[in-house]
């Protein structure tokens, strides 16, 4: 087998921070590049310049960015470690508002460049949306921006819009700026291991490859549970709901991956294009369900409704669940079709896509329906569900047969931002949502809003710490089907 999945080590590369002192940065951007480094893989000739309002000398800035890294960083801190890398961090000060801001930031990335020896250059946007416009016409303004420089990129977080439309003019903006290759929109979820798996698995093993389509699969669940609430970002996700949130996202590049055709390298993207335009709902009222958390026990606490939680309107109206039916209409998913899920506050964390295999009308009482499990977390792992007749026994009874990576490898999986970050440093854009394919999977997601706009009564409450609405289990139970546990 020829070993297409080796690290190879990104061009120097200086990377202009945006939005650095915020919590993503902190927690996931920063120790992610710590752990880079750590593990070897990020170029020798590198940069990082943090851009904030704080009053920072460069020493000052490294030194904060000390503490993040040594409180988020997912390798072992290493002091030493540190130091080698320490002197890669450049800090310029500077609000969004300001020109001159940006003409010192262009100053201080020259001067990052020179020293490191990097010719590529990254602006990274861990801002919020509403801040888009303005970062990118200065960018432009000082000729950061040029759509015709090749050694130019742009990582942009979501949300990618909050509709079609808004995303369109996101679109349009960022087009005016940069070209296509140039631009990388990060969904974390790509960046988790078990999800840029998927495919290597796929494509390099029979045992699964052969299964993947409605000749074995009855149907397929796509689930993101998370036990957490809103915590404390009332504010974005009160306009959100977890449609937007998650399902718009996450849930629908899963899907995606997981129906395209085997692509060639480099065909990724084009394949999922392929699966979004094939997407069809129907019949919302009976194949979607949405729900919103009221009090209840969550990880052994009593934790308050959605509407008790700090900052959200006591009225509420905002999904905290959300899940959809799919028919993927393409002729290796015909009768197959997919389900999607995610909420807050549910039983369990808990991420998974599962292929539910045709059941054996034969069957004998007892035998349970054979799924190929992809846990994505925690406990990133594949599994095999399936019956196996009890020792001595007439009967039969569930057994799995796993993999984890963690009993697996000695190396621990990397974090998503670990895994996206190198991939944007190298210009791998296969793991990015592209233009097209946000603008898709918003086309869905706004018809489903649109349908719980008019039809306000389908919020369901839900006790925190559940598996979510009746109307959930009852979307389930109307094709004969029923979730898996969470
Ligand atoms: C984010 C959503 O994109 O994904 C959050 O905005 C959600 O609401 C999070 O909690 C889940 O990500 P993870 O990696 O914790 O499963």
């Amino acid at each position: 087998m020829e070993n297409s999945y080796w690290s190879p080590i990104p061009e120097p590369c200086a990377i202009a921070l945006f939005g650095v002192t915020g919590h993503l940065s902190r927690h996931k951007i920063l120790p992610a590049f710590y752990d880079l480094f750590h593990r070897g893989l990020l170029p020798a000739g590198f940069a990082l310049v943090g851009f904030a309002r704080r009053e920072w000398s460069r020493e000052e800035f490294a030194l904060w960015t000390k503490e993040q890294i040594r409180e988020n960083c997912r390798t072992k801190f290493d002091e030493e470690v540190f130091s080698l890398l320490c002197p890669h961090f450049y800090f310029s000060k500077g609000t969004f508002d300001d020109e001159e801001s940006f003409r010192a930031l262009k100053g201080e990335m020259e001067r990052a460049s020179k020293e490191q020896g990097a010719r590529e250059k990254m602006f990274y946007l861990s801002i919020p949306p509403a801040s888009f416009p303005l970062v990118v016409e200065r960018l432009k303004g000082c000729g950061l921006a040029d759509p015709k420089d090749p050694f130019q990129k742009v990582v942009i977080e979501k949300p990618f819009g909050w509709d079609l439309e808004s995303a369109r003019s996101l679109n349009a903006l960022l087009s005016s700026a940069f070209s296509s290759s140039q631009v990388f929109r990060v969904d974390h979820y790509l960046g988790k291991e078990m999800v840029q798996d998927l495919l290597p698995l796929r494509r390099e093993n029979p045992l699964f490859g052969a299964l993947w389509s409605s000749k074995y699969v009855d149907h397929v669940e796509i689930s993101v549970a998370e036990s957490a609430g809103v915590e404390g970002r009332a504010a974005y996700y009160e306009k959100a709901g977890a449609a937007r949130d998650v399902l718009q996202n996450h849930l629908m590049q899963l899907l995606a991956l997981t129906a395209m055709e085997e692509p060639k390298r480099g065909e990724e993207r084009e394949k999922k294009i392929e699966v979004l335009k094939s997407c069809s709902v129907s019949d919302l009222k009976r194949t979607s369900a949405r729900g919103q958390y009221s009090a209840g026990f969550a990880s052994g606490k009593f934790v308050p409704g959605y509407r008790q939680e700090p900052g959200v309107d006591p009225l509420s109206f905002t999904d905290t669940f959300a899940a959809l039916k799919i028919q993927v209409l393409t002729p290796r998913w015909e009768g197959a079709p997919f389900y999607l899920r995610t909420g807050k506050r549910l039983a369990k964390r808990s991420a998974e896509v599962a292929l539910v295999l045709k059941q054996n009308e034969t069957l004998p009482s007892g035998g349970n329906a054979n799924a190929l499990v992809f846990r994505i977390q925690p406990g990133e792992g594949v599994w095999a569900e399936f019956s196996t007749k009890a020792p001595g026994k007439e009967i039969l009874r569930e057994a799995r047969m796993g993999f984890s990576y963690k009993a697996e490898f000695a190396e621990g999986c990397p974090e998503a931002y670990e895994n996206l970050a190198l991939d944007a440093m190298l210009g791998r854009t296969s793991m990015f949502p592209s233009e097209e394919e946000t603008e898709l999977s918003w086309k869905i997601t706004d018809e489903l809003e649109e349908f719980w706009k008019r039809e306000p009564s389908t919020l369901e409450f839900y006790e925190a710490g559940s598996c979510g609405p009746n109307s959930a289990a009852k979307l389930m139970e109307r094709d004969g089907r029923k979730w898996r546990k969470l």
